[in-house]
């Protein structure tokens, strides 16, 4: 990826934020200087997508952290993609480690919600660690293999999981390795203890196309300034 290519900042807030806290982070970020070569997108609580989508964001384009592996229909407590496109979302985190580990989500499952969200014309983030990249990807066409984005995201360095930001030597391996499954097309992203001291460090590679931010996406002074 070309380096004048702006950088994506995916905020992943997961399950810590309240309607309160959320419309409160939303008039903060309106009001903090951000860098203008970034593209922030914030992907809420699933049940806090509408109220996001009916704030005003123009700072932020919106996101959501899972899609069904299923379309719409009458399957009770679902959120398809085409619903979650209905109501502005453009990017869908799928396969997050917090996903694979607690609700034992398969590659498989992954797959499918990465066709439905590229059907509903949103941008799947497709997350994995290294031992996921050939598993991961053989699932997919090559037409999501081009228009994913793909988040490495090391288990070990995801601060609820351990906390061992990735060395930057590291990194730049595993995204070379997995740039060998995906091509050049598709942007990759890395993930895991991303901090006002080590943002930089991943952003300022031509090989990184962004971050994907848990603990520090929270606090929108923080969020803006990485
Ligand atoms: P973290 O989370 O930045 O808190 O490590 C990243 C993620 O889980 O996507």
């Amino acid at each position: 990826m070309s380096s004048t290519k702006k950088k994506l900042l995916v905020a992943n807030w997961k399950a810590n934020v309240l309607k309160h806290d959320a419309q409160e982070w939303v008039q903060h970020f309106s009001q903090q200087k951000r860098r203008e070569h970034h593209e922030y997108v914030v992907c809420p609580p699933q049940p806090l997508v509408g109220v996001l989508a009916a704030s005003s964001h123009p700072h932020f384009t919106l996101g959501a952290q899972d899609a069904s592996t299923l379309e719409m229909g009458a399957y009770t407590g679902e959120s398809p993609a085409s619903i979650l496109a209905s109501l502005g979302v453009r990017y869908v985190i799928l396969g997050h480690s917090e996903r694979r580990k607690y609700f034992k989500e398969s590659s498989i499952e992954v797959a499918q919600k990465a066709e439905l969200v590229l059907a509903a014309e949103l941008t799947p983030i497709i997350c994995l660690d290294s031992n996921q990249f050939e598993e991961q990807t053989e699932l997919l066409n090559a037409t999501l293999r081009e228009k994913s984005i793909f988040a490495y995201e090391p288990v070990h360095a995801i601060s609820t999981f351990g906390g061992q930001e990735d060395p930057l030597s590291t990194t730049l391996e595993a995204i070379a390795q997995l740039r060998e499954y995906v091509g050049n097309e598709s942007r990759i992203l890395y993930g895991g203890s991303v901090d006002l001291e080590n943002s930089l460090t991943y952003l300022q590679e031509d090989a990184i196309d962004g971050l994907l931010v848990g603990k520090s996406s929270l606090n929108p002074e923080i969020f803006a300034k990485l």
